[in-house]
């Protein structure tokens, strides 16, 4: 008896990304095909402002377990490690975080996450690659962006060794530029059938006075 041709079921699509200026859209990153979504938004330059004179002065990483219903009361309390004057130029950074982590965990149906919010002033993750986690918030306030690659210009197999063999084409490098918002795909383990994660790399600083300040949001 002659068999029929091997077809492999629930063969997961090549992931893409979806780039938008609506923050309206980022319900779009649910489809099982989408590993980024990334809100291009404008800079806000009184919190730009606000950071370089924080930055002045050294500024500890900040990280917590919040829920949803405490975010604001524990992002005063985490404001105090950066902030202990409470300028008020600042307050629209704090509500910021506050608002876009609300809407990523209502965004993926959870009710607490962890924040990190710190400065990097090194090449720590040059190299392309891929996190695990289930979904990412993450935003650049000051500095450059985190950089990463689509589907076409990507080696996923060569992932995990050098940038020139992971890369197919530098010309293809994406930026999520500073205030852009990017909810990220990671790689789980042992789930199958959803997309495979982001493939992404911190920016190169070469002076130790480019510091930048970045915000991330896990579940
Ligand atoms: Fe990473």
């Amino acid at each position: 008896m002659k068999l029929p041709p091997f077809i492999p079921l629930n063969k997961p699509k090549n992931p893409r990304q979806v780039i938008s200026h609506s923050w309206d859209d980022r319900k779009k990153i649910l489809a099982s095909d989408v590993n980024l979504f990334c809100w291009q938004r404008p800079e806000i330059t009184s919190i730009s402002s606000y950071l370089s004179q924080l930055l002045k002065k050294e500024l500890p990483p900040i990280k917590f377990y919040t829920s949803i219903y405490e975010i604001d009361q524990n992002i005063v309390k985490a404001r105090l490690k950066w902030d202990q004057n409470l300028l008020n130029q600042g307050n629209l950074f704090w509500i910021d975080i506050c608002q876009l982590t609300k809407d990523f965990l209502l965004l993926a149906k959870m009710s607490s996450g962890t924040i990190h919010l710190k400065v990097i002033d090194d090449n720590a993750c040059s190299k392309f690659h891929t996190d695990q986690y289930k979904l990412r918030l993450f935003t650049t306030y000051y500095g450059k962006g985190t950089q990463w690659l689509p589907e076409q210009a990507t080696n996923r197999k060569a992932l995990g060794g050098k940038n020139e063999l992971i890369v197919k084409d530098a010309s293809k490098i994406q930026e999520l530029s500073p205030y852009h918002v990017g909810v990220l795909k990671g790689t789980v383990p042992g789930i199958i059938n959803r997309s495979k994660g982001i493939v992404h790399r911190s920016p190169r600083i070469e002076n130790r006075k480019d510091k930048r300040i970045i915000l991330r949001v896990d579940i």
